[in-house]
This record gives structure tokens, C-alpha cells and sequence, in this order.
């Protein structure tokens, strides 16, 4: 019996790691889905969508348009760094589309549109949508072979997003002897948007965005590639639903999907924290409410990473204002919610730094409404220090007394769930 109980507890102490998330809570792999996907597949199957198929672009513009996502915010990647490589190069990059809650990758004569849905327990579900009119329009939920990239250890093992920066050569393959980097909102424009083309201005901030190593043909090596509205010298961007790849969409796209990452990350660690703590009760007889100090510091940890990224600490600051070209940002931005005074956590600054109002409008989003009450109660208490500058660290020295005043009053007006301590 005695050492029954210490398998048990060694089983159920060791510190919850990626590859966990197969196991009890999270079930990645078998779990029911509750994504935009699940819906969209279930409508199909039941005759009440349907989704259009052209020659030039297969199911793409009908599926964007049925999971409003907006075109502007179109990106394009011509790196080799994806699922379908063969079909990517600088004449024919990959088209990235995006809205809060589902990303869409399309390939030209690409097999199939490649899709990931936030849900709420299992954070990024992959799926695949086969291009081939004469198939069934079905969506095929993808547990392994997307994992490989999106569940490596680039992400800590657990599956979620992917942005890289690369050098790429002529042909589009990365030349992994220059490196390659993952981005986020904190990584320098020096270093962002090599192997992607980037449409919009930014002044003397220049970056790696539609450059090759060695220069295009007929460019020297350190061309100037920044600053592009017009993509037609580089490839037939007629050949796409728009000829855009906004600077801003680009941000915007890179912040969040870091912010998902953190989030899912954070989902996913508090959960198997709880379900540990609630098999070493049972085991132990200690009432179900019962919380050790460890757990309660993992639970804290794994919000401490999810309250910095909302709070944008560390976000590399702009030194010139910033534009785009696709209208995304005015598209972005109307989305709202706005509060009694039409401020909104959308609204984009871009002078200084990408938002207005330095909280990410990924508050609003599944992922975050998804997190299990634990954690959500300790942001917001850890939002409340920090905004009513009970807590003055250094880490968030950024916020000025206005920021973080205007932050809490959008908030008090726009999100329902916040404890009864934010009402005062
Ligand atoms: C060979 C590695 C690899 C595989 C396999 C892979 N991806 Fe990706 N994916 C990437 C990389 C790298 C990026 C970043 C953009 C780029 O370089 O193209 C990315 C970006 C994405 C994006 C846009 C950003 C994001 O993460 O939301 C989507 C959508 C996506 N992939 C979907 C999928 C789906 C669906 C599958 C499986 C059917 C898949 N990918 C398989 C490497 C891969």
C-alpha cells in the first residue's frame, strides 16, 4: 500500500511538461473541439453553409469571407519554413490571413488551405482543408503532422503558433548559417521580416522584410528594401486576393501570436497544476480546497508571463511612425469594443509604440475567456496592482499614470467578467 503511494506521487508530482498535454486534464489530441472550425464544419455537413471553390484561389476567399477574416489582413512569407515548401519561393509566397481567433494559410496550387482555431481548453487546433474540388468540403483536424513544427521545442513543446525571421537565398530557402530568429512584439525591426515581404513605411527604421541574401538579381547585398508600397517588381502580386503585405497587419500578427502562445502555455501548465493538486488531495485526504504553496507558485508563474506580455513590457519602441497599405489598420481598429468616451484597446498608436492603450485587445479573446477561473482571477488581480500603481517594479515603469488610468477605464466598461474588487 505505502509504496503504491509513492509511485502515485511521483507520478503525479513531476513538474507537468509539454509532451503532458495528451494525458488528463488537456487531452490535446482526443478532446472534443469547440473552435470556429468545429462550427463551420458542422454547418457544411448540415447543408447551412457552403463554401465556394474558384481556379485561381480554391476555397480561400469563400472561407475567409465565412470566418470573417478581413483580406487586409493578407501577409506574405517566401521563405521555405512551412508545411508546403515546394509550392513557396519569392515568386510565389505564402499568404497568411488572420482574425483574433483563426489563422489561414494559403499556398498557390497548394494542396490544402492550412488553418489554426483557438478554443478555449485546447488553445491552437490544426486543421487542413483539402483544395481538390472534386473532394468533400470537410476540415481535417491535424493532432501530429502540423506538431511537428507548431509543437516544437521553438514554443516550449506545446502546440501553438509560429513567426520566424530568416535569411533567405534566392530560391527562398532559409541559410541557416545567418540564423534565424522567432519574433514577437519585443524583437527590434532590424531583425524582423526576413523571408517575408512587408508593404508600408517606417522611416529610417529599416528591416529584413523583401531582401535575399546576396541581393535580388541586378540589387547589391544591402539594397534598400524598406519603405515598399508596391510589390510588383518583386513577383505577380495581381496573382493574390490583394497585393498587400502590411507592415501593421505584420505586427500586429506577431504580437499576437506570442500573446496566444503565452496564453495557451498558461492554460495548459495552471490546468495540470490543479488536476495534480486535486489527485494529491484525494490521495492524502486533504479537503478538495486544499492548496500547496508549490502549486499556488506554478499557478502564479505561468500568469506572471501572460500579465507582462498584455502589458506589453519589453515591446521594441518605435523611433518613426508607421504605416501600412492594405487599410487593415483602419479595418482592425473599427472592430472595437469601445467604451462611453469611443476608446478601445484597438486603437493603434504607431508613432511610439503599435497600440494607443498598452493593454492587448486579446482580453477579449476565447483563449483568455478560456483560462480557468484560477488564473483569471490572479491577472486580474495582478492587473489591478499594477494599474493602480500599488505596483511600481520596474517591469512596468512604461506605463505612465495615464496609461495605466485609461487602460482600467476601458476595461471597467468593456469586459464583464472582472471581480467585484475592480467595480470599487
Ligand atoms: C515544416 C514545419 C511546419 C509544419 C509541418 C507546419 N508549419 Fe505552419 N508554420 C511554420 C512556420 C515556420 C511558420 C511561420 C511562417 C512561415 O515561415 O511560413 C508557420 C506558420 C503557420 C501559420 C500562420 C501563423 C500561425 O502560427 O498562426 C499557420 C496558419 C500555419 N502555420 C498552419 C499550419 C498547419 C495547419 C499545419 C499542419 C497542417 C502546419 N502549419 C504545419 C512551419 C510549419
Amino acid at each position: 500500500m505505502k509504496s503504491f503511494t509513492i509511485m502515485f506521487v511521483f507520478a503525479v508530482c513531476g513538474v507537468a511538461s509539454a509532451a503532458d498535454y495528451d494525458r488528463p486534464p488537456i487531452e490535446y489530441g482526443t478532446a472534443p473541439t469547440n473552435d470556429v472550425i468545429t462550427s463551420l464544419n458542422e454547418k457544411i455537413r448540415k447543408g447551412n453553409a457552403e463554401l465556394k471553390h474558384t481556379d485561381d484561389h480554391g476555397y480561400l476567399k469563400s472561407l475567409l469571407k465565412e470566418l470573417d477574416v478581413p483580406l487586409s489582413s493578407q501577409v506574405l512569407v517566401f521563405s521555405r519554413t512551412s508545411l508546403q515548401r515546394s509550392r513557396i519561393g519569392p515568386k510565389t509566397p505564402r499568404a497568411i490571413y488572420f482574425n483574433d481567433d483563426v489563422t489561414v494559410g494559403f499556398c498557390q496550387r497548394g494542396d490544402v488551405l492550412e488553418v489554426v482555431a483557438s478554443d478555449p481548453n485546447l488553445g491552437a487546433v490544426f486543421y487542413t482543408l483539402d483544395q481538390n474540388p472534386a473532394k468533400e468540403v470537410a476540415f481535417t483536424r491535424q493532432t501530429e503532422s502540423c506538431l511537428l513544427c507548431h509543437g516544437s521545442s521553438s514554443n516550449q513543446g506545446f502546440p501553438g503558433h509560429l513567426i520566424r525571421s530568416v535569411s533567405p537565398d534566392r530560391t527562398g530557402e532559409p541559410v541557416f548559417s545567418r540564423g534565424t530568429k522567432r519574433v514577437d512584439h519585443s524583437t527590434p525591426f532590424a531583425d524582423r521580416w526576413g523571408g517575408w515581404y512587408v508593404t508600408g513605411t517606417s522611416g529610417k527604421q529599416t528591416h529584413m522584410g523583401n531582401s535575399i541574401v546576396g541581393g535580388w538579381p541586378g540589387q547589391d547585398d544591402d539594397a534598400e528594401n524598406t519603405n515598399v508600397t508596391d510589390l510588383k517588381p518583386y513577383f505577380t502580386a495581381a496573382n493574390y486576393p490583394t497585393t498587400h503585405s502590411d507592415i501593421v497587419a505584420l505586427m500586429v500578427l506577431e504580437h499576437q501570436c506570442e500573446m496566444q502562445n503565452r496564453l495557451i502555455r498558461a492554460n495548459f501548465q495552471i490546468r495540470s497544476a490543479l488536476h495534480e493538486q486535486r489527485e494529491l488531495n484525494k490521495a492524502f485526504r486533504e479537503p478538495a480546497t486544499y492548496r500547496s504553496e508549490g502549486i499556488t507558485r506554478r499557478i502564479n508563474h505561468a500568469c506572471e508571463s501572460v500579465v507582462r506580455y498584455l502589458l506589453f513590457c519589453e515591446e521594441a519602441k518605435l523611433t518613426e511612425p508607421v504605416a501600412g497599405t492594405s487599410g487593415f489598420a483602419k479595418e482592425f481598429a473599427a472592430r472595437g469594443p469601445f467604451d462611453s468616451q469611443k476608446r478601445s484597446l484597438r486603437e493603434f498608436d504607431l508613432k511610439t509604440r503599435m497600440f494607443r492603450y498598452p493593454l492587448s485587445y486579446l482580453v477579449y479573446s476565447k483563449l483568455f475567456d478560456g483560462l480557468p477561473i484560477e488564473a483569471k482571477t490572479r491577472i486580474y488581480s495582478r492587473l489591478l496592482e499594477i494599474l493602480t500603481e500599488k505596483d511600481q517594479t520596474k517591469e512596468f515603469a512604461h506605463l505612465t499614470k495615464e496609461d495605466r488610468r485609461a487602460v482600467m477605464e476601458i476595461l471597467r466598461e468593456t469586459k464583464g467578467d472582472l471581480p467585484v474588487d475592480w467595480k470599487r
